[in-house]
């Protein structure tokens, strides 16, 4: 079998997954990450997509790297919507808006399967949705690529529904300082560009920004 080759960000998601358990990637595209999970050892892997293109370009990558013999299950599929059952729950590369839905549309909930989410956009709205629908962080890591820097989300559910605070939306677990002065500055534009519109919202994004300087400052 050839040597899989991940990005930093790809190889951070594969680094949370339980390699003893199944493995579903939604959204796979390229179908990489599958075919890095099976030369480490998962059995039972499912890499699924939405559009025909990126199941005809995981199947190739699949014979490249594999084999036409693999046991990779192709699945075509919106989100979890064809997907029975998996230990590990893989969503990378989306808006955190798409994986939230993706997440809360899951049919097969328990406690011990892990949800390994990966935002390109909107990590905040992801964490809110994920506390709003039962689910809670049990890990938070980081990638970077170049000038980017990637937050990856571990989940489970415990079936409670709470409500997290702004502050914690924009940081979550993470304690990157990188990261957390990402979101600060992010937070401190977003209050400066609303400040005549929308003085209210300026201030609550300030607030906000004012809470993580001081958790950039415990750290
Ligand atoms: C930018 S690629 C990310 C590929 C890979 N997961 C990664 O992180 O490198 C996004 C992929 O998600 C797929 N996708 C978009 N919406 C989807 C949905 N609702 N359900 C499943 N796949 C979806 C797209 O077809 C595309 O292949």
């Amino acid at each position: 079998m050839m040597t899989v080759k991940l990005s930093p960000r790809l190889l951070a998601v594969a680094e949370l997954v339980d390699t003893n358990g199944s493995v579903c990637d939604v959204g796979t595209d390229h179908a990489l990450l599958p075919c890095y999970l099976y030369s480490r050892g998962v059995k039972d892997i499912t890499a699924s997509d939405i559009n025909d293109g990126p199941l005809v370009a995981a199947r190739e990558t699949i014979e490249k790297y594999i084999g036409a013999d693999c046991p990779i299950r192709l699945v075509k599929s919106d989100g979890l919507r064809n997907i029975d059952y998996a230990d590990n729950v893989i969503v990378a590369g989306m808006g955190g808006e798409l994986i939230a839905r993706i997440v809360s549309e899951c049919s097969f909930l328990k406690p011990d399967i892990s949800f390994i989410l990966q935002p390109m956009t909107k990590a905040e709205i992801l964490r809110k949705e994920l506390y709003k629908n039962g689910f809670r962080i049990t890990d938070e890591k980081t990638a970077e690529e170049g000038e980017k820097l990637y937050v990856i989300i571990k989940a489970q559910y415990v079936g409670k529904s709470e409500e997290v605070s702004e502050a914690f939306s924009y940081t979550g677990l993470c304690r990157d300082k990188k990261y957390l002065e990402k979101q600060r500055r992010s937070l401190s534009r977003a209050a400066e560009s609303c400040k005549e519109s929308a003085p209210d919202r300026s201030a609550m994004l300030s607030a906000t920004a004012e809470e993580i300087e001081k958790i950039i400052n415990e750290v």
